[in-house]
């Protein structure tokens, strides 16, 4: 048995886990307003009949009694090397900054409209991400390093996104964080002598409310059907290369914690991407081609640059300034490119509901 099955300590929230969830950078969950004015005007009804069933799924509340703990969840913490303490220390606070993100947004929302049909559904699913982010934050605090999420509401920056920004950027990261979660699980159900912690346990039911989430924006999607042709088109392309490449980064910062569950970063990361490709086929008439050679060697370049940018910033002073300067053109160029590398086109379904089959 480790130390960190011991109670946890009183009020563990931990100013240093706090501070790291509220820092802002390129790669780190952010917090998102919008315009509510505009949510307010939204009109669900060219997909009413699909969506009162979802609404239906919701009240149901399948997940209700998931996000408790099991007596035996204690005895399963083990003590990890320290390189894999930290990385999966670091993953449970980006993951709780995301969840709680998800929360802080969709509550925002609800208060701020009296459209029904939004407001309902975003009392929903910041219900469910509430549940997330503090199951999450439980086993934070066994290691003394609970998020304050009271906290880190009031003093987060928000950055303002117009509707349809969130539109894309929610549908995503809802379909991705399905997939990540999912990909885990199923690799875990193969190997379970590789679970290091046993919250592996709870992903399954778990991304079964993110998919339900997903679903939710592509409903709101596809009832605007502007928001998928065109000229918008462009913006699609822009935010699964921005939400893939950070993913992307990110894990590749974090090799240990992949390397324990038997997933190398990059296999890990390409089966996601394969998976949210798939899925965001139910609304998006084109995806990514992620399984070209030019595609990744791209993405192995920003992974590179981003390395190189860690270093000089560790560097300091005048030279890692100007290091850190190169790397960002560098960076931008080689996001450049992977924006224009051709995409696949796909004819979208005429039934939008998708099931989480993976
Ligand atoms: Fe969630
Ligand atoms: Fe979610």
């Amino acid at each position: 048995m480790s130390t960190a099955t011991q109670p946890a300590p009183q009020a563990a929230v931990s100013v240093e886990a706090t501070d790291k969830a509220r820092v802002s950078t390129m790669l780190s969950p952010r917090f998102y307003t919008t315009d509510f004015d505009a949510m307010n005007r939204l009109d669900v009804s060219p997909v009413r009949a699909e969506w009162d069933a979802m609404m239906l799924e919701y009240e149901g509340d399948n997940n209700h009694d998931h996000f408790q703990r099991s007596a035996d969840f204690g005895e399963q913490i083990r003590d990890l090397p320290p390189a894999l303490h930290q990385e999966f220390m670091d993953f449970l606070i980006s993951s709780i900054t995301s969840e709680f993100s998800g929360c802080v947004l969709y509550n925002e929302i609800k208060k701020n409209v009296d459209n029904p049909d939004i407001k309902a559904l975003m009392a929903y699913m910041a219900r469910d991400e509430a549940r997330h982010a503090n199951f999450l934050n439980m086993s934070l605090k066994d290691y003394g390093l609970g998020v304050d999420l009271g906290s880190l509401k009031r003093t987060k920056r928000y950055t303002f996104f117009k509707p349809k920004y969130i539109f894309y950027a929610t549908y995503l990261s809802e379909k991705i964080g399905y997939a990540r979660y999912i990909t885990i699980y199923r690799q875990l159900e193969r190997h379970p002598e590789l679970r290091f912690h046993p919250i592996f346990r709870w992903f399954e039911r778990w991304c079964n409310d993110e998919f339900r989430h997903g679903e939710s924006f592509a409903l709101i999607l596809r009832a605007q059907p502007h928001l998928l042709r065109g000229a918008n088109l462009l913006w699609v392309r822009f935010f699964l290369l921005a939400v893939y490449a950070t993913m992307y980064v990110r894990d590749h910062m974090r090799p240990q914690l992949h390397q324990a569950m038997g997933l190398e970063a990059d296999s890990y990361d390409y089966a996601v991407f394969r998976i949210t490709s798939d899925i965001s086929k139910q609304v998006f008439p084109l995806t990514l081609d992620t399984d070209s050679p030019a595609f990744r060697a791209g993405l192995e370049r920003l992974f590179a640059l981003a390395q190189a940018n860690e270093w000089a910033k560790q560097q300091g002073g005048l030279t890692g300034l100007l290091k850190r300067g190169v790397c960002a053109v560098a960076a931008f160029g080689t996001f450049a490119r992977l924006y224009l590398h051709p995409v696949k086109p796909n004819t979208v379904p005429d039934d939008v509901r998708v099931s989480p089959a993976w």
